[in-house]
């Protein structure tokens, strides 16, 4: 395996490396020893001084233009938010949707991503769930579904169920032939495998920062192209206002929101989490995602090696260039999540079966010990279990 970093120095940055194969970061990533100090900074300003703001906000300018740097986006196209769901709301409600309009999602994805477009029902609009036939959706997938009234596409670029990488260019290319808007949840790629919100086409995108980007909870970032100015925030604060009135008394005559994706943004925001942002956007940078993303698919390509010799069923897609960091083996989720944690291996129950999730910091040396604790235990598929 070529080293596309060096793996070891990123290993200093998480001690839960030394006590136990962490395999689990499409849920959650353990805090790095850069980012605590950044966090750590923050608090110390805020104890020893309440902080300074006006520096605490040049700093959230900083950390927007870093964002928009990582998805090739512009610091104008990004606001903050508080998750991916948020997001996704966010984008539902901005859209403008009429009784009849329709949305088309792909069965079985996000469950926050249908209920924020399962809630226009209400409003009339048909939300469609299409099947997935093929190893990840493309804009094939979608296009014998399109009709005179669909406005919407929304999809997540990885799932966390069993790790597509779907083909966000192609179905970005179908919507811009179509004049229908791509929404994106990017939760699970972000800060693992490389985005272009221009090359994938994409109108909004929505994330949090708890896995690839590898900060605590309550952070998210909302991508609005630029030009979409019929899009509309659902909620207004002084924040999202294009001229907020400076003696702080609210002007009913004047509602014109910013033009900028800040007009989505609301009141104060997640001061800490920014300053633990920048920290990891430095950290994912210096590395470089490309990097990332080779390295995780190496990953990958062993465990598969692993799992073919145990005639253990892959879930998700095999493909490479259809893979991410996520593979979810055909094995029964509860047992082997328990045996696999008394082994000092973490991995999440998933729907069908274990899910094995990579960062930065995992080594094939993992992969070679986690797939012959697999093997001690004995893995047996479904059908041979149907048939005892
Ligand atoms: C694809 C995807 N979307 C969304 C979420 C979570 O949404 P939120 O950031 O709103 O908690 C997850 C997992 O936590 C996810 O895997």
């Amino acid at each position: 395996m070529t080293e596309h970093f060096d793996v070891s120095a990123v290993r200093t940055e998480f001690p839960v490396t030394k006590r136990m194969f962490y395999l689990d970061s499409a849920h959650q990533t353990p805090l790095a020893g850069s980012i605590r100090s950044a966090l750590n900074d923050f608090y110390a300003e805020g104890h020893e001084s309440a902080g300074p703001k006006p520096v605490w906000l040049r700093r959230v300018e900083q950390t927007r233009a870093q964002v928009a740097t990582l998805i090739n986006a512009s610091p104008s196209e990004i606001a903050f938010t508080k998750n991916t769901s948020e997001g996704l709301n966010i984008a539902a409600n901005a859209v403008p949707l009429k009784a009849g309009d329709n949305v088309l999602l792909i069965e079985g994805d996000h469950p926050n991503n249908a209920y924020a477009w399962l809630n226009l029902k209400r409003k009339g609009v048909e939300v469609r769930f299409i099947p997935l036939t093929t190893e990840v959706a493309t804009a094939e997938t979608f296009a014998p579904h399109i009709d005179s009234r669909t406005r919407v596409i929304s999809l997540s670029h990885v799932t966390f169920h069993a790790g597509h990488r779907h083909d966000v260019a192609s179905i970005g290319r179908l919507c811009q032939q179509q004049g229908i808007y791509l929404i994106v949840d990017a939760m699970q790629s972000i800060g693992v495998i490389p985005v272009d919100v221009q090359r994938m086409g994409i109108s909004l995108l929505a994330a949090g920062c708890h896995k690839g980007l590898l900060v605590p909870q309550g952070l998210g970032i909302l991508y609005v192209k630029e030009g979409l100015d019929e899009l509309q925030p659902a909620y207004l604060a002084m924040a999202s206002m294009a001229k907020p009135p400076a003696d702080y008394i609210a002007q009913p005559d004047d509602l014109t929101p910013r033009k900028d994706a800040g007009r989505f943004e609301l009141g104060n925001m997640n001061l800490p989490n920014l300053h633990a942002l920048s920290a990891s956007i430095d950290l994912i940078s210096k590395l470089g995602v490309e990097n990332i993303e080779e390295h995780v698919l190496e990953l990958g390509d062993r465990l598969i090696e692993h799992v073919d010799a145990q005639a253990i069923r892959l879930v998700g897609p095999r493909t490479r260039g259809n893979r991410s960091h996520i593979y979810v083996l055909d094995l029964p989720a509860t047992e082997w999540t328990e045996y696999l944690a008394q082994n000092q291996v973490r991995v999440s129950p998933e729907r069908d079966g274990i899910r094995i999730s990579f960062a930065m910091f995992n080594t094939i040396d993992e992969v070679d010990q986690v797939a012959e604790i697999i093997r001690r235990r004995g893995a047996q598929t479904k059908e041979a279990r149907a048939v005892e």
